[in-house]
C-alpha cells in the first residue's frame, strides 16, 4: 500500500459529462465510480468533492442580470447533484458512502458536520462533501483544500481530464513537459495554475501535497494511492 492513509479525492464536474459538453454521461461515471471502488477496498479512507461544470458554469452564467453570488449558489447546488449521481453508483458497486452538504437540506443529505465526516471516514464510507464551502466567491477546488485541512488530509488528488501539471500549456505547445514533482513556490513562481489561489494557499499553509493525475486513464488511482507509483504532478513543500 502506499503511503496515504486519507485522500480528498477532488473531481472537476467535467469528468461525469464524459464525452458531452454537459450533464450527467451513466457511463462515464461508473467507470470513475468502478476506479474509486477499486482503492476503497482496500482501506484507504476516502473522502471527495466534486465541481459543478457540467450542469452549470459560473463564468457564463454570471453576468449584468445574475451577480457571481447567485451564480455560484447555482454552482453549488449543480455539486449536490453531482455528489448524489457518485453516491448512488458508489452504493451499486457496493461500497457506502455519506453526502454531506455545506447548505443544509436534510431531506436530501446530512449537513456537514466535521467530526461525523470522521466517523464515516473511520468507518469505511466515502464521505462526499457537497455545496462547496457553503459560500459563494469560492470554488469548489477552495471547497476540497478546506475539507482536506478540516479532515487532515494526508494528500489532496485533484483528478481531471489532463495528465498533471506542464511547464506551458500543452493544447497550445506541443514541446510543453509534464511536470512530475514541483514546490508550492515554484508553482506560484512560474504562474502555473494549479488551482485558484485561495486552494493553493490553504493546501500550502496546511502543507497538503497536491496530486493532479488523470481519471480517465484506468489504474491511475491504483497506482497513485495504493502502489505509490509517481504518476501525474506532485505539487509538495520541499525540494527533494
Ligand atoms: P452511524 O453513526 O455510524 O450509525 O452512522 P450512520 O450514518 O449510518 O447513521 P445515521 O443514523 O446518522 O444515518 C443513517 C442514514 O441516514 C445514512 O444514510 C445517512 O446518510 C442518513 N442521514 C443521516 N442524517 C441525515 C440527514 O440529516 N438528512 C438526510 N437526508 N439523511 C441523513
Amino acid at each position: 500500500m502506499g503511503s496515504y492513509r486519507r485522500v480528498l479525492l477532488k473531481l472537476s464536474g467535467e469528468v461525469l459529462a464524459g464525452d458531452s459538453p454537459f450533464g450527467l454521461d451513466m457511463g462515464a461515471i461508473k467507470k470513475i465510480c468502478r476506479e474509486i471502488a477499486s482503492i476503497a477496498e482496500s482501506g484507504l479512507e476516502i473522502a471527495m468533492v466534486v465541481g459543478g461544470g457540467n450542469i452549470i458554469r459560473g463564468a457564463q452564467v454570471t453576468g449584468a442580470e445574475l451577480g457571481r453570488a447567485q451564480g455560484d449558489y447555482m454552482g453549488m447546488l449543480a455539486t449536490v447533484i453531482n455528489s448524489l449521481a457518485l453516491q448512488n453508483v458508489l452504493e451499486h458497486l457496493g461500497i457506502p458512502t455519506r453526502v454531506q452538504t455545506a447548505i443544509e437540506m436534510r431531506e436530501i443529505a446530512e449537513p456537514f458536520i466535521r467530526r461525523k465526516a470522521l466517523r464515516h471516514l473511520e468507518k469505511g464510507r466515502i464521505v462526499i462533501f457537497a455545496a462547496g464551502t457553503g459560500s459563494p466567491f469560492f470554488s469548489t477546488d477552495t471547497a476540497a483544500a478546506l475539507r482536506s485541512a478540516e479532515i487532515s488530509a494526508d494528500c489532496l488528488l485533484k483528478a481531471t481530464k489532463v495528465d498533471g501539471i506542464y511547464d506551458d500549456d500543452p493544447a497550445k505547445n506541443p514541446e510543453a513537459k509534464l511536470l512530475p514533482r514541483i514546490t508550492y513556490m515554484e508553482a506560484l513562481q512560474k504562474q502555473l495554475k494549479v488551482m485558484d489561489a485561495a486552494a493553493f494557499s490553504l493546501c500550502m499553509e496546511n502543507r497538503i501535497p497536491i496530486l493532479v493525475a488523470n481519471i480517465l486513464k484506468e489504474g491511475t488511482l491504483r497506482d497513485i494511492l495504493i502502489n505509490g507509483k509517481q504518476v501525474g504532478t506532485v505539487v509538495h513543500l520541499e525540494k527533494e
